[in-house]
């Protein structure tokens, strides 16, 4: 569904989602490499189990909670990816203590 523009000379960096390898570029929100990398990276909410993505990419709609490093209700679209940063897209409601 997206595609990187062309002559894109960053840095790439590699975070792994659902302990999946993926291929991201240093400055890439957690957002924009999970839809870059054509995996289904769509939450499920907390109330229904109604599937989401990213929406606004600018932390107003909440739509791209994820859990990383650990620590759940992250919005990804406000996080930079850093090498070796371990995703996991998130099922309903955050674990307590996570
Ligand atoms: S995509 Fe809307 S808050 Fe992150």
């Amino acid at each position: 569904m997206f595609k990187r523009a062309e002559g894109d000379t960053r840095r790439s960096v590699t975070i792994h989602v659902e302990g999946r390898a993926i291929e991201a570029r240093e400055g890439d929100s957690v957002s924009a490499a999970l839809l870059a990398s054509g995996l289904d990276a769509r939450r499920a909410t907390a109330v229904s189990g109604a599937k989401r993505l990213p929406y606004c990419m600018m932390g107003v709609c909440f739509d791209c909670l994820v859990t990383i490093d650990g620590v759940g209700n992250r919005q990804g679209c406000l996080v930079p990816v850093v090498d070796g940063m371990q995703i996991e897209i998130q099922k309903g409601k955050r674990e307590i203590g996570k």
